[in-house]
């Protein structure tokens, strides 16, 4: 008999560990992380006061259902409580649902080049990640639909989706729903939904109230500023809420996590003045950088997608080292199937106007 170690379940080895953005360029004084889209303007002054509000009492188990936060929530986008589930950030739902969803032999779409939580979460399951092309970058509901097979159980589509910062219609949300079996759950995950402002967008909430097989995820740690807090909900069908309380950690999100994403949903004010300086930075970087003659995949999210040319000199590899000698710190995006571009988050004024003199400077050097 051969004695064997603990072994993990087959397609956890399979998954490539996810790298978070870069936060460090040795040598250089001051740094402008624009790797994480993380927001410049930071949280609500009133988010911080009520997370160190919590200090002092530690000792405290959270309320485990969230149900003051959940309130907030529901009151804040008119749903029901008792819908919406906290987790300890988003990514914690999204590994949640894959759990819930999917077992060994199962299949769960993402898109070619989809956020990468989802292959992670569906390895990690025994399931099997399915990629289905993209067309400019950008979800493709027919590539899709042709990839759907008995095993789908699960149909991610982050939209707009991050690294490429697109996005697809909500008509076009109905479109690939409709062509969905009924035992596929889509799962819409608007993380940058709050940037969005184009008219025929929308997050997907009418979408989850009207059907049986939809849920939508949402973060705190983009538009909100709390990505250090690590907090995110869903809203979805009262089934899939209940499996998904069964199996999420009792005490999932923290005190203060719970206090200061109360106070920050509330902060109305402080969103639209998050979301006036993305919109504003959004467009003039998008100009400024395509007047240097770089690619940039339109987005309505909070960053970029910038593609370099292949030719010595003026890779975005060459680009990223440039950069990050300059404390300019943007993501790599290899994993992502896209060797030949950097994403960019929109910064301070002071971060977004130093990248496009430092692109300009790379671009002259390598002519
Ligand atoms: C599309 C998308 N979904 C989800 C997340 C995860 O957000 P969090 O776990 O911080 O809520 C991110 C973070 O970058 C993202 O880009």
């Amino acid at each position: 008999m051969t004695l064997m170690n603990p072994q993990p379940r087959p397609g956890v080895l399979e998954i490539e560990p996810y790298m978070p953005g870069k936060s460090r360029a040795p040598g250089v004084a001051k740094l402008f992380k624009l790797s994480s889209n993380e927001t410049p303007l930071g949280p609500s002054p009133r988010a911080i006061a009520a997370y160190q509000s919590v200090a002092t009492h530690l000792q405290d188990y959270p309320d485990g259902s969230a149900s003051e936060l959940r309130e907030a929530i529901g009151r804040a986008f008119g749903l029901d409580p008792d819908r919406i589930v906290c987790g300890a950030g988003s990514d914690d739902l999204l590994n949640l649902l894959a759990r819930a969803y999917l077992a060994d032999g199962d299949e769960a779409i993402h898109t070619a080049h989809a956020f990468l939580v989802y292959p992670i979460a569906t390895l990690g399951t025994g399931a099997r990640p399915v990629a289905a092309a993209e067309t400019d970058y950008t979800a493709d509901v027919d590539a899709i639909l042709a990839a759907v097979t008995k095993k789908t159980k699960i149909v991610f589509l982050a939209n707009p989706n991050n690294p490429t910062g697109t996005y697809i219609s909500f008509d076009e949300v109905k479109r690939l729903h409709r062509g969905l079996p009924p035992h596929a759950l889509l799962v819409i995950d608007a993380a940058y939904a709050e940037y969005v402002r184009r008219n025929d967008y929308e997050s997907g909430i009418e979408l989850v109230a009207t059907s049986d097989n939809v849920v939508m995820t949402r973060t705190f740690s983009k538009i909100h500023g709390l990505a250090a807090v690590r907090l995110g909900w869903m809203f979805g069908p009262a089934p899939i809420v209940a499996a998904i309380n069964r199996i999420r950690g009792p005490f999932n999100v923290s005190g203060p996590a719970i206090a200061a994403g109360i106070a920050a949903i509330e902060d109305v004010e402080h969103q639209e003045r998050a979301r006036e300086h993305n919109t504003r930075w959004l467009t003039w970087l998008s100009q400024e950088i395509g007047k240097l003659g770089l690619t940039v995949t339109p987005s309505v999210a909070n960053f970029l997608l910038i593609h370099f040319p292949q030719t010595r000199g003026r890779t975005a590899k060459e680009a990223d080292a440039f950069l990050t000698a300059r404390g300019l710190i943007l993501r790599q995006v290899g994993a992502y199937k896209l060797p030949n571009a950097l994403r960019l988050s929109v910064g301070s004024e002071e971060a977004n106007r130093l990248v496009v003199a430092a692109l300009k400077e790379f671009l002259a050097k390598a002519a």
